[in-house]
């Protein structure tokens, strides 16, 4: 699909995109990510450094990888948020298959208006979910709200390598063998073809860095993951 403008129906594409892709996200990831995703997830909930007793919002949760990941660390508690009804279906039948009913909750809402009050959480973070907002600004200013005083964001998104061979390397795979194999497995004619294209949008390392900034994070930092194809950032709330 040609990307839609961040308008009004936006946010409904992308909400109908997810439920249509949902029964195969999990094996997708998997697959064209040759399992990295695993490794990213664990590298952002290692950022997060979650602590005993502690509160944790995990924002676009779709299947709920990165909430099951926090959980798998400490006895905190886990709320996982998101809009697409069919991908917290899956991510609420993985909860139950592990056990963890009473670690994590997850929420239907959207990360642009969170169902959350002010300075509640202890950390939150999000992975492959801002690039897909209608306003990526308003999600990393809804982060801010719901964190308390001190407590730690983690983003992850796509970035391209910096490296100009692996770059061209990988824009290979992303651009061309990627959309053919998530269509014909997800069956969804574009959606693998709009991640390449959303990401190529997206600003990347110091353009992300800023936005967080803008948005009020401190102590900002970013750190390349598997040759710069993930980007893993980190912000904290002001104390
Ligand atoms: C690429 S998936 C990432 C899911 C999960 N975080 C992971 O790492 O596998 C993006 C998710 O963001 C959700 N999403 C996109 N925009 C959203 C919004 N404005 N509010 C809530 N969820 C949103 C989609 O429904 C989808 O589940």
């Amino acid at each position: 699909m040609n990307l839609p403008d961040r308008s009004a129906q936006f946010s409904q594409q992308i909400e109908s995109m997810f439920g249509a892709i949902a029964p195969r996200y999990d094996l997708l990831n998997r697959v064209l990510s040759f399992g990295q995703d695993i490794y990213w997830r664990k590298k952002a909930i290692d950022s997060l450094a979650p602590l005993k007793e502690c509160c944790y919002l995990d924002v676009a949760t779709g299947t709920a990888d990165l909430a099951l990941e926090i959980a798998k660390r400490r006895h905190c508690k886990v709320y996982g948020v998101d809009f697409c009804t069919p991908m917290l279906n899956l991510g609420m039948q993985k909860v139950k298959r592990k056990h963890r009913e009473k670690t994590i909750s997850l929420v239907a809402g959207c990360g642009e208006a969170l169902p959350f009050g002010d300075d509640l959480f202890d950390g939150t973070c999000i992975a492959f979910g801002l690039r897909n907002f209608s306003s990526p600004e308003n999600g990393l200013k809804e982060m801010m709200r719901i964190l308390r005083p001190k407590g730690r964001m983690v983003v992850l998104e796509f970035s391209m390598p910096e490296n100009m061979l692996l770059k061209w390397i990988y824009k290979s795979y992303f651009d061309i063998i990627l959309p053919v194999f998530g269509r014909f497995v997800s069956r969804h004619e574009s959606a693998y073809k709009y991640l390449p294209e959303s990401v190529s949008q997206f600003p990347q390392r110091e353009g992300f860095t800023q936005m967080m900034e803008l948005a009020g994070f401190k102590q900002v930092s970013f750190q390349n993951l598997t040759f710069g194809i993930v980007t893993l950032y980190t912000g904290v709330k002001s104390g």
